[in-house]
């Protein structure tokens, strides 16, 4: 069950151009891997939606790209301030896979540490604009990286059950390439559980709020 509670900032500790923020677990349940929470930022209205990165005993951690004010000012928070955080919320992957492969890009490799953990260290594919933004390849095992201008889909195998999360292009790429493949979207997201339309997106000719029916999708041929 989601639940809302202020939790104390344990570390925010640079990953390349990102920030991992560990925080107290409280009473929040960590949900499976690619749910999110919402994230208020102290003294910002508006939260912003995370998937959780890691969940190690008594904590978890959240990998942040600051790219407005909301994300700049999470990612700025420092160890003994709280943040307001509700979930998990959403639909995360479906974990009865025989062959997992996870194929992320950028900011979207945010869930594989939990959900690597969670299938026992999988393969990974893991695409960066650069070695800096690379460094958060390290958060996940057994991953293999590139960095562009080399792109994820061209190392992709065959016969995988690929589990992928990234900016569209790339996701619309992997489900070319293989597709059943399990999709977590991105979308701007107000409320987080369905009352707002704020995160519809039209994916396949079909209006979707993405808080509700994803962020994971199955990919349809
Ligand atoms: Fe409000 Fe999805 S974020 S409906």
């Amino acid at each position: 069950m989601p639940k809302r509670e202020a939790l104390k900032v344990v570390a925010n500790v640079a990953v390349g151009p990102y920030a991992l923020v560990r925080v107290e677990r409280g009473g929040l349940d960590p949900g499976v891997p690619g749910q999110f929470f919402m994230l208020e930022a102290p003294g910002r209205p508006l939260p912003r939606p995370m998937s959780l990165c890691q969940a190690p005993p008594g904590e978890l951690s959240f990998l942040l790209e600051a790219v407005g004010p909301g994300t700049r000012a999470l990612a700025a928070v420092q160890p003994g301030q709280e943040i307001n955080i509700f979930g998990p919320l959403g639909n995360g992957y479906r974990l009865d896979v025989e062959q997992p492969l996870l194929v992320g890009g950028g900011i979207g490799v945010a869930p594989f540490p939990y959900l690597s953990q969670q299938l026992g260290g999988p393969p990974a594919i893991l695409g960066f604009r650069s070695d800096w933004h690379a460094e958060a390849a390290a958060l996940v095992l057994n991953a293999r990286v590139v960095v562009e201008p080399t792109l994820v889909t061209e190392l992709l195998p065959e016969g995988h059950d690929v589990l992928a999360c990234g900016p569209e292009p790339m996701l619309e790429a992997v489900r070319e390439l293989a597709p059943r493949a399990q999709l977590a979207w991105e979308a701007p997201m107000a409320c987080g559980y369905g009352a707002c339309y704020g995160c519809s997106v039209e994916i396949d000719g079909v209006l979707q709020r993405l808080c509700v029916a994803g962020p994971v999708l199955e990919a349809v041929a």
